[in-house]
């Protein structure tokens, strides 16, 4: 296989211009081509960034493009992914991979009988924040996990997104839109959940837009919009996860897990990068040293101050992966088993009952320092 892949990305809205920004940084990626079913928005991101733009059906029958990213919204993952592999073309996915898990088994099975990869965001637990978590775990210096907690709570999405519809609409929520970091660094540290139980509900039917261009459309709220979960994890922790858009403020941290040697304090998994803290037994709380892992370094502004984002790191690991002939650490059996955590969790909450999950992974690779910069293109 050439060592380097045509891409082609699909869903030319708000997240793309992170995915031209930063596909750049990787090895193995040129980008080609991009689509969108609004025509003018792949011409603009076309225009911008310097590649073709193509509608959906010319660029999956494009012979430059090997690999297709799919940044289309939650509810079109399935089809725009199931096209691309018919095409005969790998895909990267934005989370979730889909929104049931009936339809990620058939991406699964596709892919393999057409021996074409299919893999996930997210990809922040490649980060350095959450790969020196990782060393932390993995040198037992916590010891054995055997619980913790994670909130990801705000007042919701329709004060900046310019289309926040699909965030209120079943595929969405909290916990299928900012659920999924979430779950990919719990299995990244801890491996694989056995059952699930939730408590859910959404605070009210309606938003309205607060963002230009729509602002004071009133939209519907059709998926809970807060759920308070709990996850049994195979190797027996137990992590509460709560997950709201109804609320204006709140004092939690985004993680902490509790081991039977110390504790982990972790930022948020939204991002690569972070302060990591710890503390051993009863011992003072404090950040680990300074570790110089290349995904980890702050490169973007946000309202929090800069901050370290890489996507496509995962993309660029699943094209490595397919040369070097190795399972990629965005795996989708990862993220099917992150989509079973999730619509089990929702599917709790509606039938009142710990639910068994169906599907299992094992936790991916570590990404250390060395095999991190290795996905990078040396800075010219
Ligand atoms: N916006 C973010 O900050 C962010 C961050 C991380 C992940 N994501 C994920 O990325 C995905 C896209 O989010 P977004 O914020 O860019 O949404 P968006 O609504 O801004 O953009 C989605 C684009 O996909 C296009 N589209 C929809 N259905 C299509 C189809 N069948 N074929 C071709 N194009 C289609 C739309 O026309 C639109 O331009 C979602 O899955 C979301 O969860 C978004």
């Amino acid at each position: 296989m050439s060592k380097e892949l045509g891409v082609g990305i699909v869903g030319c809205g708000n997240i793309s211009t992170t995915y031209f920004t930063f596909a750049p940084l990787f090895k193995g990626l040129n980008l080609v081509a991009c689509a969108d079913i609004s025509a003018a928005a792949a011409e603009a991101r076309a225009a911008e960034y310097g590649v073709t733009a193509q509608s959906v059906e010319e660029l999956l029958a494009n012979p430059a493009v090997d690999v297709v990213i799919n940044l289309t919204v939650p509810a079109a993952h399935y089809g725009v992914t199931k096209a691309a592999l018919e095409a005969g073309k790998h895909v990267y996915t934005e989370k979730p991979l889909v929104i049931s898990l009936e339809d990620g088994k058939a991406l699964r099975d596709l892919a393999k009988s057409k021996g074409l990869s299919v893999g996930s965001a997210p990809d922040t637990f490649l980060g350095g924040a959450w790969q020196h978590a990782r060393a932390v775990v993995d040198a037992g210096d916590i010891g054995t996990i055997t619980a913790g907690t994670a909130h990801v709570m705000s007042h919701g999405m329709e004060h900046w997104h310019p289309n926040p519809d699909f965030f209120f609409q079943p595929g969405a929520g909290p916990i299928l839109d900012l659920g999924p970091y979430y779950i990919a660094g719990l299995i990244n540290l801890i491996g694989p959940v056995k059952r699930v139980g939730a408590l859910t509900s959404m605070a009210t039917p309606t938003r309205t837009i607060l963002s230009e261009p729509r602002k004071g459309e009133v939209i519907p709220v059709e998926t809970p919009t807060t759920i308070q979960a709990l996850l049994e994890f195979e190797q027996g922790a137990s992590v509460t996860l709560s997950a709201s858009w109804d609320v204006w403020a709140h004092r939690h941290v985004p993680m902490e897990l509790y081991g039977t040697e110390g504790s982990l304090f972790l930022p948020d998994p939204n991002f690569f990068g972070g302060k990591v803290e710890m503390s051993r037994r009863d011992g003072p709380i404090g950040a680990l040293p300074d570790w110089s892992h290349p995904l980890g370094i702050p490169n973007q502004q946000h309202k929090q101050g800069m901050m370290a984002n890489y996507r496509t790191a995962g993309l660029a690991d699943m094209v490595l992966a397919l040369i070097e002939g190795r399972e990629a650490r965005c795996s989708i059996d990862r993220a099917l088993h992150g989509v079973d955590i999730m619509t089990s969790i929702l599917r709790s909450g509606e039938e009142g009952r710990f639910i068994d999950l169906t599907t299992t992974c094992t936790r991916p690779e570590a990404l250390g320092i060395e095999a991190a910069s290795a996905l990078l293109r040396p800075v010219a």
